[in-house]
């Protein structure tokens, strides 16, 4: 196996280290098998550090993700003035400090490359009178948060941003925030639970209506811990959520289930890869995040859901994944919420189908951490495949067989795209390398040795 390669050296600010640029290499693989658990779901552990932060007493959280993303925001309800505490057994302790409790950061908040964390907690701050200031490396600082900051200021925070909405930006929460009514101009999950957060502050009822629903861990998690929170779908799935502020939240205890969007790239890797036989074990199938796993399904691919079960408020299965002939399907648009943060490793299974696969109705992902329709396609370009990107999404045309790879591809500072062309790389006929691997931490720290332990191949180090 090759060593990695040592491109550059580049201090990174706050609680991220210096680090090298590994490029990372995937060797088209044997059959993969075994059962693992992939780490704990993103949402969910954010917004289990930011509740347990809000609410009044000692929460526990099993299962946390320990990945970058997470990390920065226990950093960061430090700062707010929650105390935070890793047991050696793995539980994290969270001693709240109230609605309305937390105190004015000495220093700026750094959320890494964090999109979630920087946005929900932009609400949280909003509903108390302190002022801090929101950093983030240079993927984040690219993208926008005037999404946030239009509501968060109908509800009476001032913000100052660079230009165009973006980071480093400085917000002073409102005296007594108004508590409003909210349509969602995007079907952004971030930007709802941002309001909800911030409505926790304020009197009355504070209501958010999305166009299309989208992920609803905040609401489950609020109600959790004791919040008033209500929803009703209308028409056309339009879902309207009122939140009652000025809330006591009670502390509780949160087991936190696999994350879907980690499990995606075992899960298409053993698609792919044939011969593979894997298991997946406690994976929220939350239907708001399901929707690659029914799109994988009717390209043709072998999952069966084993144990399905509820535990802590989400439904949760073991998935059992065979090697499968796939082929294309237009996946409806609508779906995307369902699947946003799955459309670049979809794409990679779709390099593998007879036949084309069409994904629109998926615009969002032009301002994920990097954009997402333009790396994917640059990337499955590099390796032979054809792809014809559209505005809102891209349709590739599949190869009914191994692609050729053997492709260099850049990542643009984004795990997902780092591990979807390490997928890739394990199933064509030369290898695939991507450009640098470390961003992989911030969501999927064991990504290298999971996957190795399947047996696939890649050649390198991320950390
Ligand atoms: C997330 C919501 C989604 C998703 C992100 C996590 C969340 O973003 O892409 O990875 O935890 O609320 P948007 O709300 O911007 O669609």
């Amino acid at each position: 196996m090759s060593r990695f390669r040592a491109f550059a050296r580049r201090p990174l600010s706050g609680p991220f280290k210096a680090r090298n640029f590994m490029t990372l290499t995937a060797h088209p693989s044997r059959a993969l098998t075994g059962e693992i658990a992939v780490p704990g779901d993103k949402s969910i552990s954010h917004r289990a550090l930011m509740l347990g932060g809000l609410a009044v007493g000692e929460t526990r959280v099993t299962g946390l993700l320990e990945g970058e993303d997470v990390l920065a925001t226990a950093e960061a309800m430090r700062q707010l003035g929650a105390e935070i505490i890793r047991e050696a057994d793995g539980t994290w302790r969270v001693f709240g400090v109230g609605v309305g409790g937390l105190k004015e950061p000495a220093t700026a908040l750094d959320f890494g490359n964090s999109g979630t964390g920087v946005r929900l907690m932009m609400g949280i701050v909003a509903g108390h009178p302190i002022t801090a200031t929101f950093t983030g490396d240079a993927s984040l600082s690219k993208r926008p948060m005037g999404r946030v900051i239009t509501p968060l200021n109908e509800m009476g925070a001032s913000v100052h941003a660079r230009e165009g909405g973006r980071l480093p930006l400085t917000l002073t929460g409102a005296e007594r925030a108004l508590p409003i009514t909210y349509p969602l101009p995007v079907a952004s999950a971030q930007v709802k639970s941002a309001v909800l957060f911030a409505g926790l502050g304020a009197p009355g009822q504070t209501t958010v209506i999305e166009p299309k629903p989208t992920r609803d861990h905040s609401e489950r998690m609020l109600k959790a811990f004791g919040a008033d929170v209500v929803t009703e779908e209308g028409p056309k799935g339009v879902r309207v959520v009122r939140v009652t502020g000025e809330a006591e939240l009670t502390p509780c205890q949160i087991a936190v289930p696999g994350d879907p969007s980690s499990a995606a790239f075992p899960v298409v890797a053993a698609l792919i890869t044939p011969g593979s036989d894997i298991t997946v074990r406690g994976i929220t199938l939350n239907p708001h995040r399901a929707g690659l796993y029914a799109t994988l399904i009717e390209m043709g691919g072998h999952i069966e859901f084993l144990n399905e079960r509820d535990e802590g408020g989400e439904p949760v299965a073991d998935l059992r994944v065979r090697a499968s002939a796939l082929k294309g399907i237009e996946v409806p648009p609508e779906r995307a919420p369902s699947m946003i943060d799955e459309y670049p490793v979809l794409a990679i299974a779709a390099a593998f189908a007879e036949g084309k696969t069409v994904m629109r109705g998926a615009e969002e992902l032009r301002v994920k951490e990097s954009d997402r329709i333009a790396a994917v396609a640059a990337g499955l370009i590099a390796n032979g495949i054809e792809v014809e990107e559209l505005p809102d999404g891209m349709i590739v045309q599949g190869h009914g067989g191994e692609p050729q790879g053997g492709g260099h591809v850049a990542t643009h500072m984004d795990h997902r795209i780092a591990m979807s062309f390490l997928v890739l790389g394990l199933g064509t006929k030369k290898p695939v390398s991507i450009d640098e691997g470390h961003m992989i931490a911030t969501s999927f720290p064991d990504f290298l040795p999971l996957m190795r332990g399947l047996g696939a191949e890649i050649a390198g180090e991320s950390a």
